[in-house]
């Protein structure tokens, strides 16, 4: 048998990069397209993205208020990965020249993934707002709510200024009909665009302030005098943050259904009350108020009732909570044996070949020089395990999840 070198037997380039872990608000085309062409969907994920599909996609028909998912999970159990394919799966967002929906249809190998995803496409559009509440906390950090943080990536999702008074006036502006005419007048003054200047909040607010009074020099009699009675005026309530949602997706984007996914959810409201409250009461005012249109995805590290059991008053309270997230996905480390081998480990058809002729050949051996006892139960090794996994043994990997 002629001898081969451990990296001609892969079947995908060794030397590609494989990030640790997975960012949800990544927005380069190409490399969410790499990473959807390596996401393994095990029996159990798929049996799990089934389940949330189906649900999402008899609501039109039963509308509910049960709109919340948790996914949970441990560091690295690919939480991130679930969430922020769904949300674009449901989006069907297009990545390079594909649809989301049907690159990951393909990588489920199912075809009720694809009925299911194809008819989402078409009868309920999806928006989807997808970011990391540990990163995306904006500047003033410290005690923002999760309404605030998600009504500030909701807005400007949509377009809208970040800052919640620049888009209180835009809003007010738009109910007017007078959005356009404030961006002409914008740019006559200061001969630049609004919408790219707008995320320059000092200044914007002061520019914003001067051009309402150019519009409207009766309510706003001095360049300051809009700067001076709205600024840091705009308030937001998880009921409003519903409200608003289904006004403004009516208004920018036809009506379509919104999800959001926010990722590391648990983190920020662990061991924190008031923000489990705040948590509460935006899931159930979405599902008041957007009666299945508006979805939530969060992931957390912990399961929602442990999360809930760790504190150690006002569960009373919380006791809804539950029953606002009716989907809870807790991700095991069960099945990273079978995504090492199908993302890192898999062989190319000359090396499958080659391995299975050198394990029947040395079969006797390698099983009695690689046997090891332990009060758990280990996995045999057998041609095919040894196929998948070579250069690593079966309990390699089990050991590892420990
Ligand atoms: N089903 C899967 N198929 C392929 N790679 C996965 C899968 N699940 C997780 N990973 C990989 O594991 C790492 C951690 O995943 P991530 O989603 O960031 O986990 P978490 O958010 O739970 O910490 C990433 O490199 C990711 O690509
Ligand atoms: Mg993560």
């Amino acid at each position: 048998m002629t001898h081969k070198t451990v990296k001609e037997l892969f079947a995908n380039d060794i030397h590609r990069r494989i990030e640790e872990v997975i960012k949800v608000d990544q927005t380069d085309e190409q490399i969410l397209k790499d990473e959807l062409a390596e996401y393994v969907v095990t029996d159990s994920l798929r049996g799990r993205f089934l389940e949330i599909l189906e649900r999402y996609n008899e609501t039109p028909n039963k509308p509910h208020e049960g709109v919340g998912i948790w996914v949970s999970g441990f560091f690295g159990s690919g939480k991130s990965s679930f969430a922020k394919y769904l949300g674009l799966a449901v989006e069907d967002r297009t990545i390079v020249d594909d649809g989301a929906a049907d690159l990951f249809a393909r990588r489920t190998g199912d075809p009720k993934v694809e009925v299911l995803l194809r008819n989402i496409a078409e009868h309920i559009p999806t928006e989807a707002v997808i970011f990391d509440i540990s990163t995306d906390r904006g500047i003033r950090t410290g005690n923002q709510t999760i309404t605030e943080i998600m009504y500030r990536l909701f807005l400007q999702d949509l377009g809208y200024a970040r800052d919640l008074d620049l888009s209180e006036l835009e809003i007010t502006l738009e109910d007017h009909e007078r959005l356009g005419e404030f961006r002409q007048a914008y740019y006559e003054v200061f001969g630049k665009g609004w919408d790219t200047e707008k995320g320059k909040v000092a200044i914007a607010v002061q520019q914003a302030s001067r051009v309402m009074h150019t519009l409207d020099p009766d309510t706003y009699p001095t360049a300051d005098s809009w700067r001076e009675s709205a600024h840091r005026r705009a308030d937001i309530t998880p009921g409003r943050l519903a409200e608003r949602c289904k006004q403004l997706m009516s208004r920018r984007c036809n009506g379509r259904s919104l999800v959001f996914v926010v990722d590391e959810v648990g983190q920020f409201v662990a061991r924190d009350v008031q923000k489990m409250l705040d948590l509460q009461a935006v899931v159930q005012n979405l599902g008041r108020v957007g009666r299945g249109k508006i979805w939530l995805v969060v992931t957390s590290q912990e399961k929602l009732t442990e999360l809930v059991g760790g504190l150690d008053d006002k569960r009373v309270e919380l006791a809804r909570l539950m029953d606002r997230f009716p989907l809870q996905v807790h991700l095991e480390p069960a099945d990273i044996s079978e995504v090492t081998s199908k993302r890192v480990l898999s062989k190319n058809a000359a090396a499958q070949q080659y391995l299975r002729d050198l394990f029947s050949e040395h079969r006797g051996r390698l099983t009695d020089t690689t046997r090891l006892t332990a009060d758990i139960r280990l996995p045999e090794l057998n041609t095919e395990s040894f196929v998948e996994l070579y250069p690593l043994l079966p309990y390699h990997i089990d050991l590892r999840k420990l």
